[in-house]
């Protein structure tokens, strides 16, 4: 059921983590994929680990310029997965104007902008789908995660208007919202956080934390043709977090 032959699929955030999990497994489905991301040899290094040929494009998403670069150079596409983003937890009282710029930037308006330019310059192929990949703090918060969860919850809102505007042309557009997975971003967190705390976090988790791979998964399924009657929608991914009393 799920075959991505002969689909082009552009990835964001396509360097590390959950991006290359994505890139890798959309290639050896059969996709051509194409990767963004900002540091051209963490990106290398994805394009090294497949089967295919990949396109690689360094292109910092909080740019404007460089995504309509990007748009006039990507080809039309059959798949988007919009996985680049930052984490940066700040309690409340120290929030000012420049954080909630560099976090919107880099969580909303770049995905928001890519869609636009893509979807004006009619780049994304009837029948196409369209990932984004939010959080469970979207609806979960935790302390210092503020601007994080509200940059999701605003990615999850665009989605769905996005979903509804493009149904015309059976492009669909889904959310996947993970809670921990093992990637940069976890390990900033480990770093940040006591050994005791973490296993603590991960007592709350029945599944135990996340692999990139998990989440890959369930993004090819929405990417192929295995999900066309699903648009609008979010899947939560959380290893049975959100089942847990402690929660
Ligand atoms: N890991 C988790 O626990 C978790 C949980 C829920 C949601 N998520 C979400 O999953 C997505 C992927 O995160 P990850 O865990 O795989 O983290 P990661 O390994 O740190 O990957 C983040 C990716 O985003 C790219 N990126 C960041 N800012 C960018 C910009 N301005 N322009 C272009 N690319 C940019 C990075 O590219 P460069 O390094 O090349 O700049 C990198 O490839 C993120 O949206 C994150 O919010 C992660």
């Amino acid at each position: 059921m799920i075959n991505l032959k002969d689909k082009n699929i552009l990835i964001t955030g396509a360097s590390s983590g959950i991006g290359q999990a994505t890139a890798i497994l959309c290639d050896s489905l059969g996709a051509n994929v194409i990767l963004v991301g900002r540091n051209g040899s963490t990106l290398q290094e994805t394009a090294k680990k497949l089967k295919g040929k990949a396109k690689t494009f360094i292109a910092d998403l909080t740019n404007a310029e460089q995504i309509t670069e990007l748009v006039k150079n990507c080809g039309n596409i059959d798949g988007l997965v919009n996985c680049a983003g930052i984490v940066k937890p700040l309690p409340v009282k120290y929030i000012r104007q420049k954080n909630i710029s560099e976090m919107f930037d880099a969580n909303f308006s770049s995905a928001v902008l890519l869609c636009s330019e893509l979807s004006n310059t009619k780049k994304i192929n009837d029948k196409a789908s369209v990932v984004f990949i939010s959080s469970i703090s979207s609806l979960h918060p935790y302390i210092g995660g503020s601007l994080y969860s509200a940059s999701k919850a605003a990615l999850e809102a665009f989605c769905r208007s996005f979903a509804i505007e493009h149904a015309g042309k059976k492009i669909r557009a889904n959310i996947i919202a993970p809670a921990l997975v093992k990637t940069k971003i976890f390990t900033e967190t480990e770093l940040a956080t006591s050994e005791e705390e973490m296993k603590n976090y991960e007592e709350q988790y029945p599944l135990g934390f996340g692999e990139p791979e998990d989440v890959a998964n369930c993004i090819v399924f929405l990417l192929s043709s295995a999900s066309k009657w699903i648009t609008g929608t979010t899947i939560k991914m959380d290893g049975g977090l959100l089942l847990s009393s402690k929660k």
